[in-house]
């Protein structure tokens, strides 16, 4: 599995560009300039386009990873997760330090927060605490910070808890699966200001995703938000997926058996809708990559949202 790159910014208003991206906003509008840089943002895809990644996962539908496989898999998804960690501790994920520009209401002293007295958040599928730590890093000077983090993966927890910086003051991190109820280390019913989901919600089978939805919007305060990104439908992962990795509909296995999703945006819209999340911002995020050495381009296309609780 490799490292997602740093992305661009979620919007304030979904008719609006998104407003701020750590690379600085920039488009493509002459095709022929498309060397002179190494990223473009909100880049449409043509037509054809659209065709061809259709006609690249029909053609993967003839070379699905055996049902013996995906049986094995769909039934130990932590066990596929937790050996990954063992085997590549904090060594894999770079911290996620983009998170402040695309979802700034996680830090505690942003306007939105201010009438707050104490301000609980739970990053879900934290694995070793990319997002964590730069959360706590942001906010460490803040005595009203809770910071929640689970995984089901009690190697990352393991990895997590032995940071120096992991400070069990402001800190909880426990073992949960998401889809089955909460662990007794839960945050209480009802307490959440914030929930974080960073290419999570698409590690989990699309049947339980319901389930974790159902658990974490039980945690969440009336009018708290979930914050999310996540791959989106056709993403250079999805399209790069050769022999036996395809599982079912939009369900992969990587090389080492984690499982990965690619969302269609109206499909996660809904889906969100039907557990009592409103949108409040989504947007996809379509960049274009570019290595201008090899002059090759790359599209990736990332769901970037904010949805609220209703009160
Ligand atoms: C792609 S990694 C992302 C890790 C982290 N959010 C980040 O951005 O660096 C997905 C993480 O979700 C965790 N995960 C997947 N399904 C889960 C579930 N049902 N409950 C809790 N954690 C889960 C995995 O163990 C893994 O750590």
């Amino acid at each position: 599995m490799k490292d997602e790159p740093i992305m661009a910014c979620a919007e304030e208003n979904p008719d609006e560009k998104p407003k701020c991206n750590p690379f600085g906003t920039r488009f493509l509008t002459d095709d022929t300039k498309v060397f002179e840089h190494n990223a473009w943002d909100d880049v449409e895809w043509s037509p054809e386009q659209q065709e061809e990644a259709q006609r690249i996962v029909q053609g993967q539908k003839s070379m699905k990873v055996d049902e013996e496989k995906a049986m094995r898999l769909l039934s130990t998804p932590a066990d596929q997760w937790d050996a990954f960690y063992a085997h590549n501790e904090n060594r894999f994920f770079k911290d996620r330090n983009w998170l402040l520009k695309e979802f700034p209401e996680l830090n505690v002293e942003d306007e939105s927060n201010l009438q707050k007295e104490k301000i609980e958040i739970l990053e879900v599928g934290c694995g070793v605490g990319n997002t964590t730590f730069p959360l706590l890093q942001v906010n460490n000077s803040s005595s009203r910070l809770m910071l929640h983090s689970c995984d089901y993966a009690p190697n990352a927890i393991r990895v997590l808890k032995s940071q120096d910086a992991y400070d069990p003051e402001k800190m909880n991190a426990f073992v949960w699966d998401i889809t089955q109820p909460a662990s007794q280390e839960a945050p209480n019913v009802g307490s959440l200001d914030y929930i974080v989901c960073i290419y999570v919600l698409s590690a989990i089978h699309p049947d339980n995703i319901k389930n974790a939805l159902k658990n974490l919007v039980r945690l969440l305060k009336p009018g708290g938000s979930l914050l999310l990104k996540d791959y989106g439908r056709y993403d250079l992962t999805q399209l790069r997926f050769k022999k036996d990795r395809l599982i079912d509909g939009n369900l992969y296995c990587r090389g080492d058996g984690t499982l990965v999703y690619f969302f269609d945006m109206e499909e996660l819209e809904t889906l969100l809708a039907e557990h009592g999340l409103q949108k409040k911002v989504m947007h996809v995020d379509r960049r274009l990559i570019v290595n201008r050495a090899k002059q090759v381009k790359m599209y990736r296309q990332w769901i970037q949202g904010k949805f609220l609780k209703s009160c």
